[in-house]
């Protein structure tokens, strides 16, 4: 069987998981072909729904031996960054709707050597980000409205995909900069998005919700090696 291309990851979002099972989901993750976990913070302002924050993630970080992203869904991320740069995660990424001076931010979350990606919902302008593009590792483009697990995957953010692919071949910066999706993402979402220019995939209630851990995992990874 042909291997993923390296560049392809599959990322397990923890807010999707069993909470009363979370040891052995994170596990299950693991051992079973996740390359990556993903913490979505939602501070009840930024999106209508309050999740997890630093004090919960400092007793699940001696679980997790894969790289963290934070997805911080939060009003004014750089007041609230301070304490995941201190628990020491591998990627911060942060709403452009959400704050008011990201090239402040980017420059604190580099400078204590953690990557940072920048994130967008469905409807926003890629004009936003462009400014930006430059100084991130990774571009996060929603493809649902921010907030919850299990919504469905919305069509129209196939074209924005395509769209920042084509600008970062124009800018020279395709290897530089991953595009990250995150919402909807299953077994027939995740050939769409790769085919766009995608290379991580968030998948939260594809991987947890139901089934097994296991057979989930390897339906989404036999979708990215489908050449069909
Ligand atoms: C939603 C979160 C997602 C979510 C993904 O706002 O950012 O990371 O957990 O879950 P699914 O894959 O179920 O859409
Ligand atoms: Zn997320």
């Amino acid at each position: 069987m042909s291997n993923i291309s390296s560049d392809l990851k599959i990322s397990a979002s923890i807010l999707a998981a069993d909470f009363k099972n979370l040891k052995n989901h994170i596990h299950e993750a693991e051992i079973f072909g996740c390359d990556e976990f993903h913490f979505d913070v939602m501070d009840g302002k930024f999106v209508p729904e309050i999740s997890m924050g630093p004090i919960i993630l400092k007793s699940l970080k001696n679980l997790i031996n894969l790289p963290l992203e934070i997805h911080l869904m939060v009003d004014d991320p750089l007041d609230q960054v301070d304490s995941f740069i201190d628990i020491g995660v591998d990627i911060i990424t942060f709403h452009i709707e959400a704050c008011n001076n990201p090239s402040e931010l980017i420059e604190k979350i580099k400078s204590k050597d953690i990557k940072v990606g920048i994130a967008k919902n469905p409807n926003t302008s890629m004009d936003k980000i462009e400014e930006f593009i430059e100084e991130v590792d990774r571009v996060l483009i929603m493809c649902v409205e921010p907030g919850f697990s299990g919504q469905k995957f919305n069509e129209k953010v196939v074209d924005s995909i395509s769209e920042l692919d084509n600008l970062l071949l124009r800018k020279g910066m395709r290897r530089s900069v991953d595009i990250s999706v995150d919402g909807g993402i299953n077994s027939s979402t995740i050939k769409i998005c790769k085919e766009a220019g995608a290379q991580i995939f968030v998948s939260g209630s594809s991987i947890f919700w139901e089934g097994e851990v296991r057979s989930n995992i390897m339906l989404l990874k036999n979708s990215l090696r489908d050449k069909s």
